[in-house]
């Protein structure tokens, strides 16, 4: 079976698998993949779909993988959007310019679709190398929204491109992926690590049914002089803000600020401020605010 067919019977795993050294993922330094701009050719109605360019579209033909990765570059983001565009052989985009090209069903949306992650947070395509326009290099234009409503636009280049100099190799520099000939065309592998974080358990937090409502619980101990316990619990995965107010309505530190998973969580506070300065005796509020649901609970600190 040929690699197209593949793609086109939605076995994307057989075909990442053969183009990923396993490698990769486990040893490389953890960064987050640099944004790039949307510029003015991306449309909302992208079909869905892995083969972006008929088989007699003009270009050299390019297949394209890669995993969505949450921060730590390794819990792989599943049912994540993954949204390209890009130009045709001659640098031209369709839908906002007349592009003449291998088009035989006048497609609208030639060269251009949405894809799902599978399980692993995999992705593929097929469709043809793009074209120059203007003074860029080569490249695809990259959209994409986890499903927790996270988005990056980004773009991703090709080494070797003679349009890709030393500045701009420094600013887009972990977006440059190399390509491999094959009989088929050029493979490419571009992961993307997006600023979410993963769903597994982190220590301040413990497994638990999701609650029927969001709550703040009184800290224990209360009043306290080392340090407290603040439990609380979320119906939903999303940010989650929890800060400790002195009683004159003055801020004095975040516990939390970040998006953590439905369920009970656990939080302590040792009675510092922001820049781990002890703060003196008195009665503090802590202040819960996730997106739908704001509680608070005053409690004593005595030193
Ligand atoms: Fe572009």
């Amino acid at each position: 079976m040929k690699r197209r067919e593949f793609i086109k019977l939605g076995a994307v795993g057989t075909l990442i698998s053969s183009v990923i050294p396993t490698t990769l993922l486990g040893s490389r330094d953890c960064d987050l993949t640099s944004p790039d701009i949307l510029g003015p050719y991306w449309d909302e109605n992208h079909p869905y779909r892995t083969i972006l360019a008929d088989i007699d579209e003009p270009g050299t033909r390019i297949f394209i993988s890669g995993v969505i990765t949450t921060n730590d570059c390794e819990i792989p983001i599943s049912n994540a959007v993954v949204d390209v565009w890009h130009a045709n052989d001659d640098g031209c985009y369709t839908v906002f310019q007349e592009c003449d090209s291998g088009n035989p069903e006048n497609d609208l949306y030639n060269l251009r679709g949405q894809m799902l992650t599978n399980e692993n947070g995999e992705y593929a395509f097929e469709t043809i190398w793009p074209g120059y326009y203007g003074s860029r290099p080569k490249h695809f234009h990259y959209k994409i929204t986890t499903p927790d409503g996270l988005e990056h636009v980004t773009q991703c280049y090709f080494s070797g491109d003679p349009q890709i100099n030393e500045s701009w190799e420094q600013q887009h520099g972990d977006r440059i992926i190399s390509l491999e000939e094959s009989d088929e065309g050029l493979i490419g592998t571009f992961n993307v690590v997006m600023n979410e974080e993963g769903a597994e358990m982190s220590n301040n937090e413990i497994q638990s049914p999701v609650p029927e409502n969001p709550y703040l619980k009184n800290n224990y101990p209360n009043p306290f002089n080392n340090s407290t316990q603040i439990e609380f619990g979320i119906t939903q995965r999303g940010y989650v803000n929890i800060s400790i107010y002195d009683i004159n309505g003055k801020w004095i530190v975040n516990l939390a600020d970040e998006r953590m998973s439905s369920g009970t969580h656990l939080i302590k506070w040792k009675g510092t401020d922001s820049i781990g300065n002890s703060v003196p005796s008195g009665s503090y509020l802590i202040v819960l605010k996730t997106g739908s649901y704001t509680g608070s609970k005053k409690m004593v600190y005595l030193k």
